[in-house]
């Protein structure tokens, strides 16, 4: 059953590890053994399994049976393990067989990934139409609607039609390389199709990593079977999958990838987004179901209200529809602000809501040692996601719907936020007197302080509940992005004593780990390999770690950016502070009342002393002029990515491959195919003295 297999991946890792031929990308192509005619064969499976994979998978017309296509992949598989030197690494049978990896590899966005501007209120779509308008000055625009997908979105980097990277959003301006995943997707095109369009040399996509719904309830029903803890919704469980770092993983959940806007297509030439759609299909990709142009309000209105019918009948989830101005030229006209482009909107679905009922009233205690009262529900299905707890925020909140045990709830889910309770339906019959905040903290007895509308527990070293919260906090994706540290795993870890502050983490041993339900040697050594891996964090995602308060991600990266230096940071007056843009008297406050605190000073002390050494991030200063990306070619007198880093440091950006856009080119020696590229496009190109003088011009140097 090679072909379900290679089609589906519904199987076990193991099962799949074993079909699979290990990757041999190491090796080079062409084998002297290997006959002209054996070649020659090899190429034309290739080319026909692409096709009818592509059949199968983005066109959904097959033209052979699963049966044939076994045949023809397990032919190739033959020729190949006769004859390794002919894999390539774009062969089909090199979806998956990549080995596990350590951790993911951060790298840049072509261009930064934004997000869109939404609105779930008609008025704000009729704004946006007039601002469109007035931009254009009299000419009619025309948009292009698509469905707006809720998936994990993903950019895609083709170099001569081979998918070479697949990168998460991230933080917008880098995400993880998830390579590996991503090529076992089976509607990704490992190589694109050339029958009706020529490939670029480069081309970045960004599209959107989906599993259907019906996919996703039987994946969440057979984790819960075997007593783990089922996804939230499809888009966790596709943004999941991708972030597995065994590919076999990835493969075996069930994924698709559609295609929604070319980011980069160099030496292709598009005048409108409609064309880019087109050349996405033409290349080989799914593209958002229903793709449409329109003319007016009204047709955008109509578009709206006919999928907020659909959308019950869809096999995915779709948040909204997108609308976008057609013609790229005046796109670039209106341009972006800082988070998203002026000339797109995301026209929101009212949020999907039902009715359960309360059956408890529970009090979780967070980080912060914030008491936040939960309703347990009676699980419902809403908008495809079963929910059964829902934040009811603050005693406040609280006394204001009241809302008590035993009462019909309508619930609401915006999308992928927590669920929310938005109003009694019906008093329950025997309806429980009205809900009291504790006086003592459930996790630690102590008794708890009024602070607003907060209920709080104030012994922040000793509760428990706290110190769970903070080893989660410091695991996070934002913050040190520990694999396997989840709430399940810090819950084990204070209760049965093995860490009692942050610190401890970082003496976890294996041995005692395997001491815990649920940890076998590997998940044992998996942790312990993923905190280690983890001592030299950058220096804003251990900011975050910390959990100063009121530093979130772009206030910890500017901090980082400004300081460069944790133990100048840590000792920073709080007018050093506010010199840094965006820094306000209440984060100054902030910050140093958290590091002038003698037991935070203590914690983080034992930290650095387990061998933690903050990593200087590079600055990222929003008040520096845009100078223009340099691409580094040939053999330089320095390393290149010092090279790099000096540029980016005063504000230029960097690439790997020449466009059109590219400010200028440093040829080192030896430079071969870029410098010609540049030469073709007229792209201006430095020596690297030339490099000196002009970063000197903009007051940059090597070193700094
Ligand atoms: S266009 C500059 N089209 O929505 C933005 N985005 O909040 C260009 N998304 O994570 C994006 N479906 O990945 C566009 N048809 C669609 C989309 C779409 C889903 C996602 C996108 C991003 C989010 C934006």
């Amino acid at each position: 059953m090679v072909g379900r297999l290679a089609r589906n991946f519904g199987q076990t890792s193991a099962q799949l590890r074993s079909f699979v031929t290990a990757r041999t990308s190491d090796r080079s192509p062409g084998d002297a053994h290997a006959s002209r005619e054996v070649v020659k064969e090899a190429e034309k499976l290739r080319a026909e399994l692409h096709r009818h994979n592509y059949l199968y998978h983005v066109e959904a017309r097959p033209e052979i049976s699963d049966a044939k296509y076994d045949e023809l992949f397990r032919r190739l598989q033959k020729l190949e393990a006769d004859h390794p030197g002919l894999v390539t690494p774009d062969s089909p049978t090199q979806r998956v067989g990549a080995e596990p990896q350590r951790e993911f590899e951060t790298v840049d966005h072509v261009t930064p990934m934004l997000s869109l501007d939404s609105s779930q209120d008609e008025g704000d779509v009729r704004r946006f139409n007039e601002r469109v308008e007035k931009a254009l000055g009299g000419v009619k625009p025309k948009y292009i609607l698509q469905p707006k997908l809720d998936g994990a979105s993903m950019e895609l980097v083709y170099e001569r039609g081979v998918l070479v990277r697949a990168v998460t959003r991230g933080n917008g301006r880098a995400g993880e390389a998830v390579t590996e995943n991503v090529r076992t997707i089976p509607s990704v095109p490992l190589r694109l199709r050339t029958e009706k369009r020529e490939v670029p040399e480069l081309l970045a996509l960004r599209g959107e990593v989906m599993m259907y719904i019906s996919d996703f309830q039987s994946f969440n029903a057979a984790l819960m079977e075997r007593g783990e803890e089922p996804y939230a919704s499809p888009r966790n469980s596709a943004a999941g999958a991708v972030r597995q770092l065994d590919a076999t993983i990835t493969a075996s959940r069930k994924l698709d990838l559609v295609a929604y806007d070319v980011i980069a297509a160099d030496g292709a030439r598009f005048t409108s987004d409609s064309e880019g759609v087109k050349a996405i299909r033409d290349w080989g990709f799914k593209v958002p179901e229903r793709t449409q142009v329109a003319h007016s309000l009204e047709e955008i209105l109509e578009y709206h209200a006919a999928f907020a019918e659909l959308r019950d009948d869809l096999d995915y989830e779709i948040d909204g529809v997108v609308i976008k101005l057609d013609d790229l030229s005046a796109r670039a006209a209106m341009g972006t602000t800082s988070h998203h482009p002026r000339w797109a909107l995301a026209y929101k679905f009212e949020p999907r809501q039902e009715v359960t009922r309360i059956y408890k009233i529970d009090v979780q205690v967070g980080r912060t040692g914030v008491l936040t009262p939960v309703a347990l529900l009676l699980p419902v299905v809403v908008g495809g996601v079963t929910v059964s707890r829902a934040s009811l925020h603050n005693r406040e909140e609280l006394k204001r719907k009241d809302l008590r045990e035993g009462d019909r709830v309508r619930i609401q889910r915006a999308g992928d936020v927590i669920p929310q309770v938005v109003e009694v339906v019906e008093k329950g019959a025997h309806r429980a007197r009205p809900f009291e905040m504790p006086t003592k903290c459930p996790a630690c007895g102590t008794r708890v302080i009024e602070d607003g509308p907060r209920t709080v527990c104030p012994n922040r070293f000793g509760c428990p509940a706290q110190l769970k919260g903070r080893i989660v906090h410091f695991g996070a994706r934002e913050a040190l992005d520990i694999e396997g540290l989840g709430e399940e795993t810090a819950n084990l870890l204070v209760e049965r004593g093995l860490v009692r502050e942050l610190a401890e983490l970082f003496d976890l041993e294996p041995e005692r780990l395997m001491e815990l339900e649920g940890f076998a040697e590997k998940s044992s050594t998996a942790l312990v390999h993923a905190i280690r891996a983890r001592k030299k964090p950058e220096l804003a995602r251990f900011l975050i770690a910390l959990g100063i308060p009121e530093v979130g991600v772009s206030v910890a990266r500017d901090l980082a950016g400004q300081f460069g230096d944790f133990a100048r940071l840590r000792g920073a007056s709080r007018e050093e502070l506010e010199a840094v843009s965006g820094i306000g008297p209440r984060m100054s406050e902030a910050i140093t009342t958290f590091f002038a605190d003698a037991r935070n000073r203590k914690a983080i002390d034992a930290v650095l002393e387990r061998g933690v050494r903050p990593q200087a991030s590079e600055p990222v200063r929003a008040d520096l002029p845009d100078l223009g990306t340099a691409v580094f070619t040939g053999t330089l007198p320095i390393p290149r990515v010092v090279a790099e880093n000096a540029w980016r440091r005063i504000g230029g950006k960097t690439a790997g491959s020449v466009s059109k856009k590219t400010a200028f080119v440093v040829a080192g020696d030896d430079a071969g195919s870029k410098l010609d590229k540049a030469e073709k496009l007229g792209v201006e190109v430095l020596d690297y003295a030339g490099f000196l003088v002009r970063l000197r011009k903009h007051g940059g140097s090597i070193d700094a």
